[in-house]
């Protein structure tokens, strides 16, 4: 039996994010600034993305080395073909635990109930903004903030097993002071919703720490309006700081990748739709499985060397992209710029 490898930090391997597709139905210009996404930009086309066989097979590989839980997202994951039958096969796998969705949610109406049906656990639908004007700006003029909304009506009446959560980008001055009216719209309602710092995520969304609102500052806001009590972490290394409402409304999540890098416990592989292996959302380069993948030996010698791969890519692992930026002190500056160039794009690697 494989043995579960650990990186050089002493992290296991538990997680893996599937981007399913490069493409989205918006362009939010923290993620795809028009600018760049334009008709003239070249997306992949069907044949460089992993077919569903392909990511069955890694996925299988990764689960036997450790991976329980698998985010599928984009791009917008929604935009590829037959998904539904993606998860049946990912959460039918020996080992996975939980098959999770992030979506933009407009499709949500259409796909929800197949969604679930194929074992969906949960579903993560990203939500910046119930201003139509500011919602309209945050998803680069594409997105209808109707839409968004009956997808997550959808979802929750579908009844994903593990629940709905809604993830939302704060950007000061643009969105941040519409984060109240998020909350007390969801407040009572099952719903969690997440509030997410603003990375440097790429190199194409200009980013400047000047529009980063520190989680503590957001929280401070929030609990003078309605008060919250910590809550303990699920699982070691979770991504969202929890807290609930003091008044039993429900609970909240502040995602700190900036003021409180969590890289210490991070677990998280991620494929991109055209099958590069990444050890952190901040890489500058991947392990290309494709190749292995479409060679023409046997399924069983690809699995053994798939196995031998992604063992060895893992403990070799250093990562802590996060934890970096933190540590330098010029860094920290107001005004500073992304402090690494060259890494890769987030609706490529999917988040
Ligand atoms: P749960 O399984 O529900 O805890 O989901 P999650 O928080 O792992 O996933 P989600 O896709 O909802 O991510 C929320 C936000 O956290 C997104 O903006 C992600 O890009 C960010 N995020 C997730 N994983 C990482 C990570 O490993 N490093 C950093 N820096 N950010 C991450
Ligand atoms: N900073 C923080 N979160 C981001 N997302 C996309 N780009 C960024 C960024 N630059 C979020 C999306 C989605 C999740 C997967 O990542 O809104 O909810
Ligand atoms: Fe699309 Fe999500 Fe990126 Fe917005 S953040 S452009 S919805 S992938
Ligand atoms: Fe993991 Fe990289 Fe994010 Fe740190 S910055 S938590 S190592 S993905």
């Amino acid at each position: 039996l494989a043995v579960p490898p650990v990186d050089q930090l002493g992290r296991a391997l538990r997680d893996l994010r599937i981007s399913v597709m490069d493409r989205c139905n918006f362009r939010c210009p923290y993620c795809m600034p028009e600018a760049t996404y334009h008709e003239g930009f070249r997306f992949l086309g069907p044949g460089e993305r992993l077919d569903f066989d392909e990511i069955e097979q890694v996925a299988r590989m990764a689960a036997e080395l450790g991976v329980a839980k698998i985010r599928l997202t984009g791009g917008e994951p929604l935009l590829r073909p037959g998904l539904p039958d993606l998860v049946r096969r990912l959460s039918t796998l020996p080992g996975i635990e939980d098959v999770a969705l992030t979506t933009n949610g407009v499709l949500l109406p259409r796909f929800a109930p197949a969604l679930r049906q194929a074992g969906l656990r949960r579903v993560t639908v990203s939500l910046d903004s119930l201003d139509p004007a500011v919602f309209a700006h945050m998803s680069g003029g594409r997105g209808d903030l109707a839409a968004v909304l009956k997808g997550i009506d959808a979802a929750c009446a579908t009844g994903f097993e593990g629940g709905v959560k809604i993830n939302t980008v704060v950007q000061r001055g643009v969105n941040d002071a519409g984060v109240p009216d998020i909350l007390a719209r969801f407040r009572k309602t099952g719903v969690t919703v997440r509030l997410i710092e603003y990375m440097d995520v790429g190199n194409r969304n200009g980013w400047d720490r000047a529009d980063v609102v520190p989680s503590g500052e957001l929280r401070a806001r929030i609990a003078a309006r309605w008060p919250l009590e910590a809550l303990p972490p699920r699982y070691r290394g979770e991504v969202a700081r929890r807290y609930r409402y003091a008044d039993g409304a429900g609970e909240i999540g502040f995602v700190s990748s900036v003021s409180a890098p969590f890289c210490g416990a991070c677990s998280r592989a991620r494929l991109s739709s055209d099958g590069k292996l990444y050890t952190c959302l901040f890489a500058t380069a991947g392990t290309d499985l494709r190749a292995l993948l479409r060679g023409n030996t046997g399924d069983a010698e690809i699995d053994e060397q798939l196995r031998t791969i992604l063992s060895r890519i893992w403990r070799h692992r250093t990562d802590r992209y996060s934890e970096e930026r933190m540590c330098q002190p010029e860094l920290r500056a107001s005004g500073e710029k992304a402090f690494r160039q060259e890494k890769i794009e987030m609706h490529y690697i999917g988040g």
